[in-house]
C-alpha cells in the first residue's frame, strides 16, 4: 500500500468514526437543526417546548412598538381563536402547522400565509385601521377545513393593552 491510498483509507475511516460520535455526544439533532436554520420546528412537540408553547402564543409587544403573534394551525381550527393587535403598527406573524398544510387568510385583506408542519412562516402585516377580520383557512385540509376559521380584532394604538403572558392569546383585555 502507498502513502496516497493509506491516506485516503485514514481520512474516510476518520469521517466514519464522526459520525457515530456526534450521536454519543448528541450533538447530530442541534447540528441537524443550525444546517436547516432556525425556521425548522417539531410539529409533534410544539405544545411541550419551544416558541409554541401555549402560553407564548398571540400577540406579544415588541419595545420598538411593533407587535409579534404566534400562532398554530390544525385541523381544523387556529390557536389562538381570538387575537388582538394594535391599528398602524407592524405585525410579525409567525406561524406553524401541527399536521396538514393550511393557508390563513384575513377576509378583506389581500394577505395569504402558508402554514406547513416542520417550519415556521412568516410574513409582515399590518392593519391600518380598527375592526374585526375572520381569519379564514384557504387551502383545503380535510373534513372541517371550511370551518377553519378565528378572529382578528384590530384596536386603536392607544386602546391596545400591554398584554401579559395569559392575556395574549385571547381579545379579553381591551
Ligand atoms: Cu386548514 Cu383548510
Amino acid at each position: 500500500m502507498n502513502w496516497r491510498k493509506l491516506r485516503i483509507f485514514l481520512l474516510t475511516a476518520l469521517i466514519l468514526c464522526l459520525i457515530p460520535i456526534t450521536r454519543y455526544h448528541q450533538i447530530d439533532l442541534p447540528l441537524l437543526r443550525f444546517l436547516r436554520g432556525s425556521r425548522h420546528v417539531d410539529p409533534l412537540s410544539l405544545h411541550l417546548s419551544g416558541e409554541f408553547v401555549e402560553n407564548n402564543l398571540g400577540t406579544e409587544q415588541n419595545a420598538d412598538g411593533s407587535v409579534t403573534v404566534r400562532m398554530i394551525a390544525l385541523q381544523y381550527m387556529f390557536v389562538p381563536h381570538c387575537i388582538l393587535v394594535p391599528a398602524g403598527v407592524p405585525v410579525h406573524l409567525r406561524i406553524t402547522s401541527a399536521d396538514a398544510v393550511h393557508s390563513l387568510t384575513f377576509n378583506g385583506t389581500g394577505d395569504a400565509v402558508k402554514v406547513l408542519p416542520g417550519t415556521i412562516s412568516e410574513a409582515q402585516l399590518q392593519f391600518p385601521r380598527a375592526g374585526e377580520y375572520t381569519a379564514v383557512c384557504r387551502e383545503f385540509c380535510g373534513a372541517g377545513h371550511y370551518a377553519m376559521r378565528s378572529e382578528l380584532k384590530v384596536v386603536s394604538r392607544e386602546q391596545f393593552p400591554a398584554l401579559r403572558p395569559e392575556e395574549r392569546g385571547n381579545c379579553v383585555a381591551q
